[in-house]
């Protein structure tokens, strides 16, 4: 496990205009870290709760809010899903106080009343258009899924998100009956130490990845 945190000394955050202290901007993205070494405390349902709370009111689509959290808490659990996870990302999921599996549904219409009560008639037209719902879906709930990371991490918790794993196996070992489709894991709990054998590593300057017109 290393202390390297260099990288960010010598960075002039402080000259940035944010609306929030540098204190929460260090927490949420500058001083966050993607965490693989979690000590035994536990994340409670009321942690995660809290959690949600404030990831719901991130914007998506027409508000279809389509992630779905299935919370993998006992040993047997673990077990089932760690069958699905590549070889490199087991111990981890086996380690981790709690693993959420990130899933999408794809029956988000079926709340469209409450969470679009002035496009409610669109439920009707959303139930034949399967693919775009799948698409919608998906897209939606990676979107929900950056602020998950962001809230848990507003919560004071630590999260280590993994894309490695078979898909497809975890929907049928957990999700068939609810028709849910994952889409990723995320371990959480409280750091242990760094939580990470990695260095930091650099990010594209606002220069690399943007063009004005
Ligand atoms: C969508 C997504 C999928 C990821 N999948 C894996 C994974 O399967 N295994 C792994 O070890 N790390 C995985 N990571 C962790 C990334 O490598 C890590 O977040 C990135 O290198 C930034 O690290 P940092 O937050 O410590 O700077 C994933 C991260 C994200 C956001």
């Amino acid at each position: 496990m290393t202390t390297d945190t260099t990288i960010l000394d010598g960075l002039d955050f402080d000259a940035a205009p944010y609306a929030v202290s540098d204190e929460v901007a260090d927490l949420l993205f500058r001083e966050a870290r993607t965490i693989g070494a979690f000590t035994d405390q536990p994340v409670t349902d009321e942690e995660l709760a809290a959690v949600y709370d404030l990831l719901k009111w991130g914007p998506t689509a027409m508000n279809i809010t389509p992630l779905r959290l299935l919370v993998v808490r006992t040993p047997e659990a673990r077990e089932r899903l760690a069958k699905h996870v590549n070889d490199g990302n087991r111990d981890r999921v086996l380690a981790a106080p709690v693993t959420l599996i990130v899933a999408a549904d794809p029956r988000f219409h079926d709340h469209l009343p409450v969470l679009a009560p002035h496009r409610a008639e669109m439920a009707g037209w959303f139930e034949g258009q399967a693919e775009t719902r799948e698409d919608m879906a998906r897209m939606n709930t990676l979107i929900q899924l950056g602020y998950l990371i962001v809230a848990l991490r507003a919560a004071g918790l630590d999260a280590g998100p993994m894309a490695g794993l078979d898909l497809a196996a975890v929907d049928a070992e957990f999700l068939a009956e609810k028709g849910w489709r994952s889409q990723l894991i995320v371990n959480v709990g409280h750091r242990d130490g760094v939580g990470t054998h990695h260095a930091r590593a650099r990010r594209l300057d606002y220069g690399q990845v943007s063009l004005t017109v």
